[in-house]
């Protein structure tokens, strides 16, 4: 059947008749919020990320409450970062059992019925800002693991329900699931950053957390833009080595890699939309460029392409406007 008969906008005709046939929704459900957590920051002095507009570094009194806030709005998840007042050489505030991410967790845990997710890294907390351990200017891929593996332990102990390494070491989710279940959270979910690929996009994040490398790049250790037969391999050895959920970072320049993971391996795919893509589109709506309608449009993409679960800073905004139809 062709033209006259067949006619497409038929099926686009009013707003009732294109919601009914949307082939793709996005759900509260299906939003992460990465929230930004400071030690040592003064209660009620939330501090406005420029790099960001309209993202915070919150102290834990007032993260708990935002926390809170959001779960009423629907919020299910949050990712949890934090920004420690110490930083050394091995990065060993990462793992203290007082440490602003684990006392985060724990309040979380105990106030809240959200899913408590942490990203598991060094950079943070590393005074050169890398994700590894370094030795003569290289990062040292083995003895990193152990470092990584006490940080998703600590996390665990504190009550994470999920740890989410994105380091982009090798072995990383072998060695933090042995670990795991030696010490009996062998029910603490892995979301691996799977895929992560050395991006331009992460400049608004590092800006917001301090954590910026203080010589050279992450190339030696996160991925290569233009590859994704890389992506798929990566997806595979995390699998293999015991990651639940998989991950895709950035999103919006890297859909193709969130189908390919998706259509090749059944497990839950997750996809960050990071920093940069958050502030080129804020920058564009508040100048006057965009419509905030590029904001659904951008996460119905991400939907799309495969990813069951979204981590984005449009979250909170997304829950406030039930932005859920177009
Ligand atoms: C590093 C890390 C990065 C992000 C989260 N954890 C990127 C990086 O500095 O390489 C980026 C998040 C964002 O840009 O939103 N472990
Ligand atoms: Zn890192």
């Amino acid at each position: 059947m062709q033209f006259p008969t067949t006619r497409m906008r038929r099926l686009r005709k009013t707003p009732q008749i294109r919601k009914i046939l949307s082939e793709t929704k996005l759900n509260p459900e299906n939003f992460i919020y990465p929230m930004f957590i400071k030690e040592n920051l003064k209660d009620g002095q939330k501090e406005h990320i420029d790099t960001m507009p309209g993202q915070y570094r919150y102290s834990l009194n007032d993260a708990v409450d935002e926390a809170k806030r959001l779960e009423n709005l629907g919020l299910s998840s949050v990712l949890i970062f934090g920004m420690p007042e110490n930083k050394d050489e091995e990065g060993s505030s990462a793992w203290d059992k007082k440490g602003i991410v684990q006392n985060t967790v724990r309040r979380l845990k105990e106030e809240t019925d959200l899913v408590v997710i942490t990203d598991v890294c060094l950079c943070q907390y590393t005074s050169h800002g890398h994700c590894g351990i370094i030795k003569d200017e290289k990062i040292i891929n083995d003895e990193t693991l152990e470092c990584l593996s006490k940080i998703a332990l600590s996390h665990a102990e504190a009550g994470a329900d999920i740890v989410a390494p994105s380091d982009m070491m090798d072995g990383r989710i072998d060695a933090i699931r042995v670990d795991l279940d030696l010490n009996g959270y062998d029910d603490t979910i892995i979301m691996s950053y799977a895929a992560k690929y050395a991006s331009a996009f992460y400049a608004p994040f590092r800006e917001a957390v301090c954590s910026a490398p203080c010589f050279g790049d992450r190339k030696t250790y996160q991925m290569n833009p233009p590859n994704i037969n890389e992506a798929l391999k990566e997806a595979e050895l995390d699998i293999i080595e015991g990651a639940d959920i998989l991950m895709v970072k950035p999103a919006i320049a890297y859909l193709d890699v969130i189908k390919a993971i998706k259509e090749e391996f059944k497990v839950p795919i997750a996809a960050y939309q990071v920093s940069g893509e958050y502030s080129m589109i804020k920058a564009g709506i508040n100048a006057g460029y965009l419509t905030e309608d590029v904001i659904y449009e951008s996460l119905i993409s991400i939907k799309r392409a495969g990813a069951d679960l979204i981590i984005s800073h449009f979250a909170p905004e997304f829950l406030k406007h039930n932005m859920f139809e177009y």
